[in-house]
């Protein structure tokens, strides 16, 4: 399993043939501005919610790839609405895909539509695929639903977001890395905007202090799990 990071929450998971991009907000991103989404393959594209910073580049993406695009059934019925293809969740239903299984799982947080629509409630994914299983947290604060994730997954990889303000920042973070039970950690939704700017080497050092290990990749590189 490979994961390259797009900037922001937008990452590129690629399992064994099969390219899924996660949250595509990468045109209005400056610091992603040499990440052309023309170049991204996509088969699948996972929506963790409704705002834009998550869904901006979803429908060009989904136009010219003929992506399947999985998310909750609100951000489902919007881009079918646009004449895109959607495979419906919602929290606690898992599916099997090509690639693996996919659980939609709960994250506490909102999730609007840029122009006011219900975008259903927000979630976050755990991946169970090519004998390797991720979670992907979404947007969302410290909750005592991510203890539930462990009790039927053996996670290798929590990406989770560290950028406080709209969402947990690294001390919650950490905790949440001890309530999934994973000591590898890739961090996300940081940097990109005024309000969710951190300290890298102190991020790392915090994590690092509890024998963990957060990575933090710049915008395009990718890891090998
Ligand atoms: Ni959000
Ligand atoms: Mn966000």
């Amino acid at each position: 399993m490979k994961i390259t990071f797009y900037g922001h929450a937008s990452l590129g998971i690629q399992i064994n043939d099969i390219n899924i991009l996660v949250d595509p907000f990468i045109t209005a991103n400056e610091k992603a501005s040499h990440i052309d989404i023309n170049g991204l393959k996509a088969d699948y594209i996972l929506v963790t919610h409704a705002h834009q910073d998550h869904i901006l580049d979803v429908e060009a993406i989904a136009k010219r790839t003929n992506a399947v695009i999985i998310s909750n059934f609100e951000v489902i019925s919007h881009f079918q609405g646009l004449g895109l293809e959607g495979h419906p969740m919602n929290h606690g239903g898992s599916w099997d895909f090509e690639f693996g299984t996919v659980k939609y799982v709960n994250a506490i947080h909102t999730s609007s539509f840029p122009d006011g629509s219900y975008g259903g409630q927000p979630g976050g994914f755990v991946i169970e695929g090519e004998h390797k299983n991720i979670y992907i947290a979404g947007d969302t604060a410290l909750t005592y639903d991510m203890k539930l994730i462990p009790l039927k997954t053996k996670l290798d990889l929590a990406i989770l977001p560290i950028g406080d303000n709209f969402t947990m920042g690294i001390d919650d973070a950490i905790l949440a890395s001890d309530f999934v039970e994973c000591d590898k950690i890739l961090g996300y939704h940081f940097d990109t905007f005024g309000y969710i700017e951190i300290d890298h080497e102190e991020a790392k050092r915090k994590f690092f202090d509890k024998n963990k290990d957060l990575m933090l990749l710049k915008i395009g590189e990718s890891i090998e799990l």
